[in-house]
């Protein structure tokens, strides 16, 4: 509930900011308008720009590129590895040149990415790590939350996320100087926000910065969303689980993994992918399950690379990123949310099941 007159830069920012902190163990988190504003933030405050490369991964929202584009600086695609759809680390170490400056993974449906392995890399060479976060509230990698391995982490409350604030997002970082910096351009680089001028109106610009700000409305939606992700968690990996399990003896569709030992997944859905041979069915069995009332949806539906403004920008074509491509045309993602129950998952496999037979 709003209870102060002031509709941004006030106590409810401030309140939600603690408590998201709070939920992962963050030692800063600065509330922004969006996730993409915070990644763009993130690279604005380290100075990228023209003649940099930032290393992103070719399976993830356009988003996590167009931060880096958006600076000047140009991303680097990397495939895909198989088993969950995450950043291959493999292939991270051949795409580096003199001219890049970080490296961005995402956390591909929650999955927890290898995050000591990405730090290692970027260690020895002496990049900065971002991780896209905006899938993974509750991923969690040897206990510590997603967002903590990287210099930092931004997360995306937009509706169909694990939480919502309508549009909304959080950076989070353990470094009190990227918090600062970020806290400022965010809000123009001004040095005094409303509530802290001596003489009202007075303040001095030190800096470039955006209007990247998260209003009170939000912020309020976000402490009352936060108090509830734990419940809505829970649901998530239960439906998931049980989804998995329904779906085990489906021979034309393989699970992409969650997650794996000393990891926990955030389950934001069950994507199947339709195996070689029944791949030209993926759309057909979509449209069935909209048929029969299953909704569902498809992460993402190219690779980034592939998508016309950076096949034209940069001469892409469909034979790069064959990992992240197969993804892209054979993934069905199923929804496990926590307004759904234990019947609506069988009834989403039966549904499945039945789809699959109708289209053989
Ligand atoms: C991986 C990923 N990163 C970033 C975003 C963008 O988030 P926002 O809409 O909060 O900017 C999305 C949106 O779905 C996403 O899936």
């Amino acid at each position: 509930m709003l209870d102060s007159p002031t509709l941004v830069h006030g106590p409810k920012a401030v309140a939600f900011e603690h408590d998201f902190a709070a939920f992962t163990g963050a030692p800063y988190a600065v509330s922004v308008a969006n996730c993409t504003a915070a990644m763009h933030l993130f690279y604005f405050s380290m100075g990228l720009g023209c003649g940099d490369e930032v290393i992103v991964p070719a399976q993830t929202h356009t988003a996590t590129a167009h931060a880096v584009e958006l600076t000047g600086a140009r991303p680097v695609f990397v495939d895909a590895e198989p088993r969950t759809g995450n950043i291959d680390i493999e292939q991270i170490e051949s795409a580096i040149t003199p001219r890049t400056r970080a490296i961005a993974v995402v956390h591909f449906l929650g999955a927890p990415v290898a995050m000591e392995r990405v730090v290692a890399i970027a260690q020895k060479y002496g990049l900065r790590v971002v991780e896209d976060c905006a899938l993974a509230l509750g991923t969690r990698i040897n206990g510590r939350h997603a967002g903590l391995y990287g210099d930092c982490g931004c997360f995306s409350f937009y509706p169909v996320k694990h939480m919502t604030t309508a549009e909304g997002g959080m950076l989070v970082t353990r470094d009190e100087t990227i918090a600062a910096r970020v806290r400022a351009q965010r809000a123009f680089s001004v040095d005094r926000n409303a509530g802290e001028r001596i003489l009202p109106g007075m303040y001095e610009v030190t800096g470039l910065g955006f209007n990247y700000r998260m209003s009170e409305l939000q912020a309020a939606l976000g402490i009352e969303q936060l108090k509830r992700v734990n419940t809505f968690l829970e649901i998530r990996k239960r439906n998931y689980e049980l989804l998995a399990q329904e779906l085990a003896d489906i021979d034309e569709l393989e699970v992409l993994q969650g997650d794996h030992s000393g990891t926990q997944c955030s389950y934001y859905c069950l994507s199947v992918l339709v195996k070689e041979g029944s791949a030209h069915k993926r759309n057909e069995i979509m449209l069935g399950l909209k048929r029969n009332g299953i909704g569902t949806s498809i992460y993402y539906p190219k690779p980034v690379p592939h998508m016309a403004y950076y096949r034209t920008k940069y001469g892409y074509t469909d034979r790069d990123f064959p990992v992240a491509a197969r993804i892209s045309s054979r993934t069905i993602a199923l929804p496990v949310g926590p307004h759904l129950t234990s019947d609506d998952m069988r009834y989403i496999a039966a549904g499945l099941k039945k789809t699959i037979r109708e289209v053989r």
